[in-house]
């Protein structure tokens, strides 16, 4: 038997969110809108705190990491992590989540040594509205690596999209068409309040529930989702060959199956993405502590998991915005 993460409401956790760094090159409005201010020099968990994470992690049931930023890539050893999370014996699954900005110099390698799931955010088509919301104009590049990932053949490939009242949710049905003889999954994000953006959150909050109803019209229709499964609903049609999910934390409660930790990159244990400190676990994380004590406090802090986030009452908590855990 093995021993198990699971919180007092019985939820079980076999899936973590690892940040290996909070800097980001992008300054997307909804989250970095004057870029990543440095502060001070934060010192981001090493390679072999992260094995000795992932080694206890692993010991108690989770098989799937997902590396998260930030924005991961920018991180000269971020390579040689996923290579060495997938080599942990337990981790079935190593998936990361980028912006996307360095895909054509790394994909290749992101598949050689082992990363399952890729996901990329892409919050326009237009290079324009993309270089508009990113501050970066390389949509063009951007859409050429994620054709070489199609290639590569990736377990799982994602795009991540924020629809914004008056940049982009005039391209959803755009986005819907393109991925119609594209084999990935296009995720609807409904843009969150966090500390940092709420003036920007209150203008551009575009509600999920209208777009599914359109995309139903359109007869798309909702996959059945597996117990186990992430927030995401997922529609499919019989002429697209990509899947539309939408991840919706305001017109849907999916928190009663959250399936997910967090950790940040300097070694928090964050029990939500929103309205929890995090927990510093740093010091259990050296490779020469014992791996049990790692493992016991992971089981204890698991105890102050709340029902739900702080979202449902309108309170963004302590999350200033989303780079500082990753998503
Ligand atoms: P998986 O699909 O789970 O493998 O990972 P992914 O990064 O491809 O997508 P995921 O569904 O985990 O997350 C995409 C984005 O949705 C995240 O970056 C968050 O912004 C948001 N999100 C994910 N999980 C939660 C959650 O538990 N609560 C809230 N409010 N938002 C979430
Ligand atoms: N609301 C919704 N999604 C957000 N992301 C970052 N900040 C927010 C927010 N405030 C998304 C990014 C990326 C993923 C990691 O998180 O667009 O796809
Ligand atoms: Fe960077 Fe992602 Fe935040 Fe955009 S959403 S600024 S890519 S961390």
């Amino acid at each position: 038997k093995t021993l198990g993460l699971t919180d007092p409401q019985g939820r079980d956790f076999r899936y973590v969110r690892l940040s290996i760094t909070d800097v980001c090159n992008f300054k997307c409005d909804y989250c970095l809108p004057d870029g990543y201010e440095k502060n001070g020099k934060n010192q981001f968990l090493t390679l072999p705190e992260i094995k000795h994470t992932a080694q206890s992690l692993a010991k108690l049931g989770v098989s799937k990491i997902r590396v998260t930023g930030g924005e991961p890539v920018l991180r000269k050893d971020h390579v040689e992590i996923i290579r060495t999370l997938k080599n942990i014996d337990g981790i079935k699954q190593v998936c990361m989540t980028t912006n996307g900005y360095k895909i054509n110099d790394y994909v290749d390698q992101w598949k050689d040594a082992g990363l399952d799931n890729l996901t990329v955010s892409i919050d326009s088509l237009h290079p324009s509205t993309f270089n508009k919301i990113t501050g970066h104009s390389i949509l063009d590049d951007i859409l050429k690596g994620l054709d070489r990932a199609v290639e590569l053949g990736f377990k799982q490939i994602k795009v991540n999209v924020v629809l914004m009242q008056s940049f982009n949710a005039h391209e959803f049905l755009q986005f819907v068409q393109w991925v119609k003889n594209k084999p990935i999954t296009l995720r609807f994000i409904e843009l969150m309040q966090t500390g940092d953006n709420t003036e920007f959150f209150n203008k551009e909050h575009v509600r999920a529930d209208s777009l599914i109803s359109q995309l139903s019209l359109l007869g798309w229709t909702a996959i059945k989702k597996s117990k186990t499964a992430g927030p995401a609903i997922e529609y499919e049609h019989r002429e697209s060959i990509g899947n539309i999910g939408f991840i919706t934390p305001y017109s849907q409660d999916f928190c009663k199956t959250c399936n997910r930790l967090r950790i940040s990159s300097t070694g928090k244990l964050h029990l939500c993405l929103f309205g929890d400190g995090g927990f510093d676990l740093r010091p259990f994380m050296q490779a020469d502590q014992p791996q049990q004590n790692l493992i016991s406090e992971l089981q204890s802090v698991l105890g102050y998991k709340k029902d739900s986030h702080s979202l449902h009452d309108n309170i963004s908590g302590s999350t200033k915005h989303l780079a500082m855990i990753g998503g």
